[in-house]
């Protein structure tokens, strides 16, 4: 909407982990783990996210999407990173996610890479493809992130604040940004056919990817004995809501596959801003650049 449009900036943040747990939300690894999966797809899946958006750059036409897509590839940018640094606090607690973030890097970086096409037709279309992609997985960085600024039963169960505040920080920005992905896809293509095509193809690997991250945490976890993931435990914590409610995950396909969708009637703007001028990182972040601006 007209009114909610913000200039986006990328937040400086930075997390500490000295202190947080292995087991973040407290006695419930399956949980804890079903969440960090994002540190190991987010990294690889945004740093894509940028290496997309810069080829795309010479296709708009229109100076406002412009800023919005730079805007958008700062903040993803800091996003990836920020979940990166979560990766060598996991091996010192005993859970080395290489293998893992190894099938990831391989899935972004070849399958979804650049591949050698010529330039011209293949290209752009191979080109428009991964735009389309992206808006897809962003309805649902979009849902994660509003799904986590309302996660009170995480703050109940007693969830390590600073896992909180990395994952709201992070929702929030994926709030604020929720209408750039669709409306460049808009602006430079914006097929039907291509969104539903995009939509299934997103929506499988992420399925795919997920419980796969899953299983492999809940595998190598040094702290976890005989546990396993199993869907019933995933619609029970729904339920609960320590995770999304499969119910509302459902809900939410025929919504971006409707021909009148657009992400600004999702979510609340409001809601991410208000979270982002309270955030402990964000905060600190504006704190560190305004001293490095009075420095300069
Ligand atoms: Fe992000
Ligand atoms: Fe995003």
């Amino acid at each position: 909407m007209e009114s909610e449009r913000i200039p986006l900036k990328a937040r400086n943040v930075s997390f500490s982990w000295q202190d947080t747990p292995l087991h973040w939300v407290p006695g419930d690894p399956f949980t804890t783990h079903t969440i960090n999966v994002l540190h190991l797809l987010l990294p690889a899946g945004e740093r894509w996210f940028v290496h997309v958006y810069k080829q795309v750059l010479p296709l708009i036409r229109d100076e406002r999407l412009r800023a919005d897509v730079l805007g958008f590839i700062g903040q993803e940018a800091m996003h990836s990173q920020a979940h990166d640094e979560v990766l060598p606090h996991l091996r010192e607690q005993g859970l080395d996610p290489t293998p893992y973030t190894a099938q990831v890097d391989w899935f972004f970086e070849k399958l979804l890479g650049d591949r050698t096409l010529p330039p011209g037709r293949a290209r752009r279309w191979w080109l428009l493809e991964r735009v389309a992609l992206i808006a897809a997985i962003e309805h649902y960085t979009a849902f994660l992130g509003d799904w986590v600024l309302n996660a009170t039963e995480l703050d109940r169960r007693g969830a390590d604040p600073t896992m909180l505040d990395l994952l709201r920080w992070h929702g929030a920005e994926e709030v604020e940004h929720r209408s750039v992905a669709f409306d460049l896809f808009l602006h430079v293509d914006g097929d039907y056919g291509r969104r539903v095509r995009t939509w299934a193809a997103a929506f499988s690997a992420l399925v795919f990817l997920w419980q796969r991250g899953i299983r492999f945490f809940m595998a190598n976890d040094p702290a976890t004995t005989g546990q396993k993931p199993s869907l019933a435990g995933f619609h029970r914590r729904g339920r609960q809501g320590t995770l999304p409610a499969t119910g509302d995950m459902l809900r939410s396909i025929p919504r971006y596959l409707s021909r009148g969708y657009h992400p600004s009637h999702e979510c609340s703007t409001a809601q991410a801003v208000a979270y982002l001028a309270a955030s402990p990182a964000a905060l600190a972040a504006e704190k560190a650049q305004r001293a490095a601006e009075g420095a300069a």
